[in-house]
């Protein structure tokens, strides 16, 4: 009976065991305290598909959604909601407060939900609940109104294929078990499920269990069967539980049994529970375990419609593919034709799990894309994080990296990328996951699953494991790569089942779009996720592209022990003031604190010793009896300057020829004094100089020829990408329009400008264009104002650069992009249009499109351009070989050219940032010494642990990260030379360093045989 309230529940197995069960007792005792139970209904649903934000509840008439409804907020409920009408706004889905508000975000509106309208929406456990929103009136019309072949006909027409991952016409198969000979026929209904992750099957038996009954006494219409199985995992108690209460009610009210709705039809389905292992799920394996006998595959033919269960002819469908068919026969075939794709049709249900905002359970239309489910559905990854790929299909599936987030899920689409649709496990992976890992992780499972019976299946998976177990440890050699392809091969060409036939497709798949990744933990030692726990000593240290050993200094700081961390830093990057401003942390990102509290301020902790250093002036002494080569290196930017320095601690002195009249590069001419002062690169260079390092200014460079002539044996490219980007649009050479760093090396070159009374507009959303808007705003500008052609969350700035330039009073146009430039004499106008998403780029990233006629104008004084920079390599482009890409070609590893002894690196090569200028300049150091032939060894001391003697106990509980004091806005914008960050003081430092959690302890490392990470004892 309607009540004047509905309460929904929702009983699905994530809101179970998030705590429904009690949310759902406390409103019945709520309810009954205050006299409401005969006004209140309260049902306990299945699955909504937002499991993330469990328990869910749902409060009807007003159509009202709560998430993470605790027990203690049901009080709240009632007496506000319920009672006196007004919802708990703390308490609503995203805040939304309106049904039609909630329908329009993109969770529900780009989902069509078809097989999961019902789920937590009905009382799965009333057979009442599914009458009234026309539950069996299909299987009505099919016994009163239809023959069995027009059955059949409804259901090839509307081209339903297998939900179970083969994707075979559902109607086809029908239409093969009805023209089977036989009195006796079978079927059954597929809910083993087995596949990790997956949850799609569970949820309908859960949520909805009468469609798929309705669906299985249609199937045994259509084939003659007058039996059925239901075959579901004996790990889903709850859904075991609700398809037997369902089958007993359909008992009860003449729906399964002798005689159905008094037709003449008799129907009855019996539930058998599988032991949950995977290859029961095959379908000749089924057929054995209800059989009894062992869940072993066997060869087909003969198929199940002709020889299956009890050697009678059987139609076995997945439980999705049944819940399909009563909105088949009542909609028409041409309704659910008019869905999905071609040759897909209808929607598909998946298990939305992995590094999402929305993790859940959904139901697309196919066609949909996957960057369309991912970000819109899905919500994109949480933290900001990077998307990697996305795994569908599970253990016989693959991955999709990003530069497929325009595919469209279809059978086809899917397959040709390595994947399979599956039954619908999709699990997406950020920049956190391994990939090499998590191929072995499915290969773990599958070798555990197979049955054993060929033994290419039962040897040969095992010797992938074991080849892929090898090279996560950085054991592994290169020949490895070419055995999983040729073992991966093999197994799926003989094995008898699906099982081996598409066990080996995690591993190719992973092959296919990460090789890099293989080769990278075989050759280099090195999982970039920071995952495979043999090849790194911390995430932080694994993060830093560098290297730099950041456990060890942060243990020593804690100690107090400037100097040595100091030197430890030096190891590996000689820029440690510099890069405690300015870099963007990678370490931070990665910090193993982070997933405690907040992660350790590792770089407010390396700007507080080395400035310290810095003061007391701790230095490098120059070799004292210099090896007898010549290098030269052109370009004094931090990539040139850091293989200089590593080329002195291996015995050189080398020569740094730099076209301007200042050394330091863009960390001199680019970055504004406020975020990192000159004195400080200053100080920094000169402490390179000293250790025996000659830098020639205003000495441009242009041949290799001209450096060979003067007797140098070898050379280091490291010009930086000094030249901008155009936005090749009219009027980009008026005067009033420049480039950010044109702008920015002009004043840091000391060439002032007065922008008083000037509005200034700064087009791009990285770091170069929030120096210029800030350096213009601190120029007296009476406006700045930026325009990005993506949304916020998208530039690459760093964040604090983005937050810092919005308290200063800098203004944001997101989504608008420039068209056109205007003036009569100089700049005046600029035309914009706005921007949309649509689709994905080849990076992963939403694609902005211009919308139609939504151009507009805007005043504008000074228009700073900044959307990238290229590398000006015209000098070396006649002797060295070029990319397709525009850029010297190297060696990745050695960043050798194609003229020995000449090697290139840092920004000339791509590389965007200090850090990975360095880490090129470090690597180019030992190459050259390698190419004299020295053994490339850098004498540092061998790594040993650090000791500490504070109570790590004590920081062991959660606590704030320390925050550097930020110099006053007034005062900031008025100065250019004011830096913002005041960083931490010397004790704040070392009481942060004791939050670290010193991830190296105890931990053994494979010896890294390249260049980044030699060490000499002593
Ligand atoms: C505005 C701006 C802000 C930035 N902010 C950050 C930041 O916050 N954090 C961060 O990590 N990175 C930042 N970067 C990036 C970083 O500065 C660069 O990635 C890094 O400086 C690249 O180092 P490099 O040595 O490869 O090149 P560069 O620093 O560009 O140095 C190359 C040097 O080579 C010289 N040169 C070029 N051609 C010749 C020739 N033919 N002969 C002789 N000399 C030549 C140039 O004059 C220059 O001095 C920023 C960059 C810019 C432009
Ligand atoms: C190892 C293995 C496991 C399988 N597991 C399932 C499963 O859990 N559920 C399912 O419906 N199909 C599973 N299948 C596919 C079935 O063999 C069969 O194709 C499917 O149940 C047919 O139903 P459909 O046509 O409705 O998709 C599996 C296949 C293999 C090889
Ligand atoms: S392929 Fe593997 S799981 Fe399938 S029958 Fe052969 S051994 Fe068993
Ligand atoms: S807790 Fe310490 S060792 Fe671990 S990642 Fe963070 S800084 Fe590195
Ligand atoms: S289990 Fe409640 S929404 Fe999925």
């Amino acid at each position: 009976m309607k009540k004047r309230v509905e309460v929904l529940i929702c009983g699905g197995t994530g809101c179970t065991s998030s705590g429904s069960d009690k949310v759902a007792e406390r409103m019945i005792k709520e309810l009954k305290k205050r006299n409401l139970l005969d006004e209140v209904n309260i049902i306990r649903t299945g699955c909504r598909g937002m499991c993330e934000c469990g328990p869910v509840v749902k409060i009807y008439p007003d159509d009202v959604l709560y998430a993470q409804v605790e027990e203690k907020d049901v009080p709240e409920i009632v007496e506000e909601h319920i009672i006196k009408g007004r919802p708990v706004k703390r308490l609503l889905w995203h805040g939304i407060e309106t049904p039609a508000e909630e329908k329009k975000h993109p969770f529900f509106s780009k989902q069509l939900r078809v097989v999961l309208s019902n789920c937590g929406e009905i009382d799965p456990e009333n057979i009442e609940e599914y009458i009234a929103v026309g539950g069996y009136e299909a299987l009505s019309k099919v016994l009163t109104e239809m023959t069995p072949e027009q059955v059949i006909d409804v259901v090839l027409k509307s081209g339903l294929r297998g939900r179970g991952g083969a994707g075979f016409p559902t109607g086809l198969k029908w239409k093969f078990g009805r023209e089977a000979k036989g009195e006796e026929k079978y079927v059954i209904c597929n809910g083993d499920e087995g596949d990790p992750g997956a949850f799609m099957d569970r949820s309908v038996f859960e949520g909805d269990p009468h469609a798929v009954i309705e669906g299985m006494i249609i199937a045994g219409y259509a084939i003659g069967a007058h039996k059925g199985y239901v075959y579901i995992r004996a790990e889903y108690p709850l859904a075991v539980k609700r398809i037997q209460i369902a089958i007993n009610q359909a008992r009860e009210y003449g729906l399964l049994g002798k005689n159905i709705l008094e037709t003449g039809f008799d129907f009855d389905i019996e539930v058998r529970q599988g032991a949950g292992a995977f290859v029961c799920g095959e379908e000749t394996a089924l057929i054995a375990s209800i059989e009894g006998k062992r869940g072993q595959p066997r060869p087909k033919p003969p198929f199940p419609a002709q020889k299956g269960l009890w050697g009678k002819p059987t139609i076995i469908n997945n439980v999705e593919t049944l819940a399909n068919i009563r909105h088949i026969i009542l909609k028409g075939p041409e309704w659910f034709a008019s869905i999905g794709t071609e040759k897909s049709k209808g929607t598909k249900v998946f298990a939305l799990t992995g590094k999402l905002n929305n993790t859940g359970l959904v139901e697309v239309p196919m066609g949909i894309t996957l960057g369309e489910i991912i970000y819109d559905i899905g919500g994109g990854i949480p933290k900001n994080k990077k998307f990697k790929a996305v795994q569908i299909g599970g253990p016989s599936g693959g991955c999709i990296p990003k530069e497929h987030l325009n595919t469209p899920v279809d059978y086809e689409s899917l397959t040709s990328l390595g994947a399979i649709m599956g039954s619908g496990g999709l699990i997406v992976l950020d920049e956190d996951t391994c990939m090499v890992n998590m191929a072995k992780f499915f290969l773990e499972f599958t070798v555990d699953e197979s049955c054993g019976q060929c033994p290419p299946c039962r040897i040969g998976l095992k010797q992938m494991l074991k080849i892929l177990d090898r090279i996560t440890k950085g054991e592994g050699k290169l020949e490895d790569i070419e055995e999983l392809e040729r073992l991966g091969k093999i197994i799926k060409e003989a094995s008898l089942c699906g099982l081996g036939q598409t066990a080996p497709n995690p591993v190719l798949s992973t092959l296919r779009y990460f090789k890099d990744e293989y080769i990278e933990h075989i050759v280099d030692k090195k999982c970039r996720a920071g995952v495979c726990a043999s090849l790194f000593y911390a995430p932080c240290e694994n993060a830093c592209p560098a290297n730099v050993d950041v456990p060890r200094y942060v243990s020593l700081m804690a100690e107090g022990k400037l100097e040595e961390a100091f030197k430890i830093h030096m190891e590996r990057n000689p820029f440690p003031s510099i890069c405690g401003r300015v870099c963007p942390a990678f370490c931070e990102a990665k910090c193993e604190r982070g997933k405690l509290d907040e992660p350790v301020a590792i770089r407010e902790i390396k700007r507080v010793f080395a400035d310290w250093a810095k003061e007391k002036g701790i230095g490098f002494a120059p070799p004292e009896n210099p090896k007898k080569e010549k290098v030269a290196i052109i370009g004094a930017g931090p990539a040139g300057l850091s293989c200089a320095f590593y080329l002195t601690r291996l015995g050189y002195k080398p020569v740094v020829f730099e076209a301007l009249p200042v050394a330091g590069g863009m960390m001199r001419i680019g970055i504004p004094d406020y975020r990192l002062p000159k004195d400080i690169v200053e100080s920094e260079i000169k402490r390179i100089e000293k250790a025996g390092v000659e830098i020639r200014l205003n000495s441009p460079v242009s041949s290799i020829r001209e450096l060979k002539e003067k007797g140098f044996d070898a050379i280091f490219i490291g010009i930086g990408a000094q030249e901008s980007r155009k936005l090749n649009i009219p009027g980009e050479d008026l005067e009033g329009v420049t480039y950010g760093i044109d702008f920015l090396k002009m004043i840091n070159l000391d060439r002032r400008i007065d922008l008083t009374d000037k509005r200034v507009m700064v087009f791009g959303g990285g770091s170069t264009a929030m120096d210029a808007a800030r350096t213009a705003l601190r120029l007296n500008a009476k406006e700045v104002i930026v325009s990005y052609r993506r949304s916020r969350n998208e530039m690459p700035a760093q964040p604090e650069e983005v937050e810092e330039a919005m308290e200063e009073g800098i203004k944001f146009l997101f989504l608008t992009n420039p068209v056109e430039f205007s003036g009569k004499e100089k700049l005046e106008k600029v035309k914009l249009t706005k921007m949309e998403f649509k689709g994905f780029d080849k990076s992963g990233r939403r694609r902005p499109v211009p919308v139609k006629g939504s151009e507009f104008d805007m005043d504008v004084d000074l228009a700073i351009v900044c959307i990238g920079q290229k590398a000006k390599i015209s000098p070396f482009k006649d002797e060295l070989e070029i990319t397709e890409r525009g850029q010297i070609k190297v060696n990745p590893r050695t960043l050798e050219t194609s003229m020995p002894g000449v090697f290139a690196g840092g920004d000339v090569n791509n590389p965007s940032t200090v850090v990975e200028a360095v880490r090129d300049g470090r690597i180019a150091a030992i190459s050259i010494d390698k190419y004299f032939g020295y053994d490339g060894i850098l004498p540092f001391p061998e790594r040993v642990e650090i000791e500490t003697h504070y109570n790590e106990e004590k920081y062991l509980k959660e606590i704030p990260r320390k925050k550097p004091k930020l110099e006053d806005i007034e005062k900031r914008i008025k100065l250019l030379s004011l830096e913002v960050n005041k960083g931490l003081l010397k004790e704040e430092a070392m009481e942060e360093a004791k939050r670290c959690l010193h991830c190296d302890r105890g931990k053994k490392v494979v010896k890294k045989e390249i260049y980044l990470t030699e060490v000499k004892n002593g």
